[in-house]
């Protein structure tokens, strides 16, 4: 007998579908039984992928979404209604990196990665609620980061995941009642994603030596704890943080860890 799916008889709408992780959780999310719809401003990666999909026998679609228009939002929720017939899941996972200080940053910059990060996941979540409750419940997935766990240099991109923390909690004190749960997920450095290429060879080195597992994660890794919170595994978790960080936040002060192991490989080497 063949296994269902774990996400068999859903739909979901992946953000930032055409990027690193999205195209990770959207490949996993088919393979897991879903109709998926991809939305993305860049669109090759995610129309590729939604074609492999359908000719691998799965349900996908590719939708053109800039996440700051409203507009779009509209034509995402008929698209899901009168295509495939409802929407369960829904993640929030496109976003822009800024590491400019607060010294430097420019209004323009602020305001553009508060608009992708921060309001683009609030009109998302406020658009889809409606038909969400219609199609019986559904699971909201809001992609944050270490950054709204600890400090970030850049700080635009620390106070829209601090800020897409709190959106995930007011939300999912709002909406139990019409069977939605919300969650968010924070990663710490993620490779083969167009951020991680982004940073400088420096403070991705100094990146991987603060994690403690002494690498960054593969999409695949961050996509499977997507996969769980998406799917009815986790019927009680609402409200929660899946921090995916190798360990980054929960160490303590890795300083102070790599000092001790440089005494102690000093005494030994006595
Ligand atoms: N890569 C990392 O190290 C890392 C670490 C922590 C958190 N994150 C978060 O993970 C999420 C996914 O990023 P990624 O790592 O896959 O990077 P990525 O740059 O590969 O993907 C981001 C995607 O978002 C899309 N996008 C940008 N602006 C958009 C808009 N206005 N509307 C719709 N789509 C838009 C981009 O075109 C891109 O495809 C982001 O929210 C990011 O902040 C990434």
């Amino acid at each position: 007998m063949v296994k269902p799916g774990r996400l068999q008889g859903k739909v979901a709408l992946i953000t930032g579908a055409s990027g690193g992780q999205g195209l990770a959780e959207a490949e996993l999310f088919a393979a897991e039984g879903a109709a998926v719809i991809l939305a993305d401003v860049i669109d090759a990666p995610g129309k590729a992928l939604a074609r492999k999909i359908v000719e691998r026998g799965g349900r996908a679609a590719y939708l053109h979404l800039d996440v700051t228009k409203a507009a779009h939002w509209t034509r995402a929720v008929k698209l899901a209604r009168r295509e495939f017939g409802g929407l369960q899941v829904l993640v929030n996972n496109a976003g822009i990196v800024s590491r400019t200080p607060v010294a430097e940053v420019t209004d323009r910059e602020w305001a553009r990665v508060i608009a992708i990060n921060l309001t683009g996941p609030m009109i998302g979540t406020r658009a889809v609620l409606p038909l969400m409750r219609d199609s019986g419940g559904g699971s909201i997935v809001n992609i944050s980061s270490t950054a709204a766990l600890v400090g970030h240099p850049g700080v635009a991109y620390a106070a829209s995941k601090w800020g897409l923390r709190g959106v995930t909690k007011a939300t999912a004190l709002q909406y139990l009642r019409w069977g939605v749960r919300v969650n968010s997920v924070h990663p710490a450095q993620v490779v083969e994603t167009g951020m991680a290429a982004n940073a400088s060879p420096a403070f991705r080195a100094a990146n991987r030596q603060a994690i403690p597992i002494a690498r960054a994660a593969w999409p695949l890794e961050i996509a499977q704890c997507v996969l769980f919170l998406a799917s009815d595994e986790s019927s009680y978790v609402t409200g929660s943080e899946i921090v995916v960080d190798g360990g980054a936040t929960s160490i303590g002060f890795p300083h102070v860890r790599n000092v001790l192991a440089d005494q102690y490989h000093r005494r030994k080497g006595k």
